[in-house]
Formats: structure tokens, sequence, C-alpha cells
């Protein structure tokens, strides 16, 4: 059995992503050769073990560096447990942020030997503030020709149970931006903007892939 179905094997209950948009994601890893991959928003992290588990079963050099809230270590399971039960601990640096990813990631900047990257899945954070500013951080780590790959295209204020259940924040955004789908947004105005091909969509996955500039 490959790592990569050992991951559903052993985590297939677990939430978030599912085998069909690990096998798409296995499919741009791959053709792309990605080695050195970023993620933004590991949850309980099994993203972030389909991801660990593609480079194990390709061989040779990669590596993930994945973000999020220092609150993520308290899922059972959580990010260590299952990269240890599955041995892939040495493929990932899981990084826990306070506040935000965007704190971690302007460490990240600053650092000039600090990691760079070919690859990144963003999937942490979905409104306007969050996913435009994330981008545009992400892009200052990405390698020319670096991919892309955004979560959650249709998300939306007005379709998020989390905001649904908690009218107090949701009024506190202007109607217009509650029906918005701002990852939507991001795709097609700060990225062109920044000069990303839009590679393709996966609708199935909600998903759209893009590349920087080389
Ligand atoms: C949908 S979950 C990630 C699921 C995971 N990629 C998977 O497929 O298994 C989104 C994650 O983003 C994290 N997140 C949201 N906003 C964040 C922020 N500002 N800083 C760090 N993490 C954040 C949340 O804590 C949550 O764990």
């Amino acid at each position: 059995m490959s790592t990569f179905e050992t991951v559903t094997a052993r985590f297939g209950e677990v939430p978030y992503m599912q085998e069909a948009a690990a096998g798409t994601l296995r499919d741009v890893l791959l053709e792309a050769g990605a080695t050195d991959l970023l993620e933004i928003g590991f949850y309980q992290g099994k993203s972030s073990a389909y991801m660990a588990a593609i480079l194990e079963d390709r061989g040779g050099d990669g590596s993930l560096l994945t973000v999020d809230r220092t609150g993520a270590r308290d899922h059972d399971p959580n990010i260590d447990t299952i990269l240890d039960d599955l041995e892939l601990s040495h493929r990932v640096t899981p990084l826990v942020a306070k506040r935000s990813y965007t704190w971690e990631l302007q460490r990240l900047i600053a650092d000039p030997d600090g990691p760079r990257f070919d690859f990144c899945y963003f999937d942490g954070g979905h409104t306007w503030d969050l996913t435009g500013f994330g981008v545009v951080l992400v892009d200052m780590l990405l390698r020319p020709g670096g991919l892309l790959l955004l979560d959650d295209m249709d998300w939306a204020i007005a379709n998020s149970p989390y905001y649904t259940a908690r009218p107090s924040i949701t009024q506190k955004y202007d109607d217009d931006e509650v029906e918005a789908f701002p990852v939507r947004l991001v795709w097609d105005t700060v990225l062109p903007h920044l000069g990303y091909e839009q590679v393709r969509e996966y609708p199935e996955h909600h998903w759209g892939l893009c590349r920087k500039p080389a």
C-alpha cells in the first residue's frame, strides 16, 4: 500500500481534504515537480498528511511547511499525532501562530535565508482581508513560476455556517460583502494585478490553480 493510500485507510474519516481532492493535488504536484511546499491552514493535518505522503511516495527531497493557529494542536487527532502515526513527521514543519498566519509569513519574509517555495495550498481564512493580504505575502515567498492553489472559491459569509450562527459578527459587514465570494474576488482582481496566470479551476473541489510569472 502506498503512503498516500495509508493516509486514507488510517484517517479517511478525519475532516477536510477528501481522497479525490488529494488525488488531484497529487497530479498537480507531480506534474510540477514541486519540492518545497507551503500550506496555509492545516486544521487537523489531513491535507498536510496527503502532501507529505505524495512527497514520500515520489521519493527524493521534498518538504512541507504548514501554518495554522495555536489552537489547532488541541484537535484529536492533531497534526503531530497524524504525522507520527504515518511516520511522515520528517517531511513536515508545522508552524502555529498566536494570532494569524499573516504574522508567521512576515517572519519568513524577513529572513533572507529562510525557506522559499514552489507551491502553496491556501486553505485558511477566506475573508477579503485575510485572503487578499495573505496571497500578497505568499507571493513574496513563492519562487518565479511557482503555483498557488486556492481553496473555497465559492465561499461567502452568507453561506458560512460559522457566520450564520454569529449574526453579531456578520452585522459588522456591508450587505454586499456578506454576499461576495472573497476568494474568487482575489482570483479575479488581486492575482491578475500581481501578474498571475489562471491555470485552471477545479469546480468539483472548489479550487483555483494559478501560476506566478516566471
Ligand atoms: C478548512 S481548515 C484547513 C483544512 C486543511 N487544509 C485540510 O484540508 O485538512 C482552515 C484552517 O485555517 C485556519 N485559519 C483560519 N484563519 C487563520 C489565521 N488567520 N491564521 C492561522 N490559521 C488560520 C483555521 O484555524 C483552520 O484550521
